[in-house]
């Protein structure tokens, strides 16, 4: 009789553990069922022409936003650039992202506007990115969307260039950006 009390509480932890674990596969299951079903049945609008619901919208960019932080985390940034180098980054950025990313008294392209996520314009956003992160996000990309990924064809030595151009974008007039890396290329790739 003294032990039955918590023989009984025990039982019924049991119980109540089961019932939650069954709970829990149902769901995956369900979860599952639902996947596939947007998969197979073409019910998902994956046209870039409509913006995602907004709670997936927020869903990508907040996985993205932390995704990168924590790949980037342990990158060492270069201490000091000199001017040659953030010039050499002017001229690949404007080769290279300036067409989707514009750039103080340039545009995007026109073909960009069709683009989903659309590429922020990086004279304002670049200050929500540390450098690390930058230089991460321009060697890795972002799956699914038009940001490539440039490690495959460019040295980190390149990429840093561009990062260390990129960092000083936020304040530049039209004239200075106009006049960095105009002069033509000396060394440095
Ligand atoms: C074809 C278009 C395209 C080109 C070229 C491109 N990007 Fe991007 N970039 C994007 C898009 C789209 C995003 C937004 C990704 C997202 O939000 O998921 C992005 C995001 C970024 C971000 C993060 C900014 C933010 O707040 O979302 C950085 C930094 C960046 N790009 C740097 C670069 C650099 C540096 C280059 C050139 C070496 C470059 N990009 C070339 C399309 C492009």
């Amino acid at each position: 009789m003294l032990h039955s009390a918590p023989a009984t509480a025990q039982q019924e932890k049991k119980h109540l553990f089961k019932g939650g674990l069954a709970g829990f596969a149902l769901a995956l299951l369900l979860a599952l069922l639902f996947i596939l079903l947007l998969a197979y049945t073409g019910a998902y609008d994956i046209s870039a022409s409509k913006d995602h619901s907004p709670f997936v919208r927020w869903a990508f960019s907040t996985t993205m936003r932390n995704s990168v932080s924590v790949r980037a985390s342990d990158i060492e940034v270069p201490s000091r650039f000199t001017p040659e180098q953030v010039a050499a980054g002017a001229r690949q950025y404007k080769s290279m992202c300036e067409h989707c990313h514009a750039g103080p008294g340039v545009q995007k392209q026109e073909w960009v506007k069709g683009m989903l996520p659309q590429p922020p314009h990086l004279v304002e956003a670049v200050t929500e990115w540390e450098p690390n992160e930058v230089f991460w996000l321009a060697k890795h990309g972002v799956r699914m969307s038009a940001m490539p990924a440039f490690g495959g064809t460019h040295e980190d030595t390149a990429l840093w260039e561009i990062t260390s151009f990129v960092m000083r974008l936020p304040g530049m007039t039209a004239e200075e950006y106009a006049a960095l890396g105009a002069e033509p290329a000396e060394s440095s790739k």
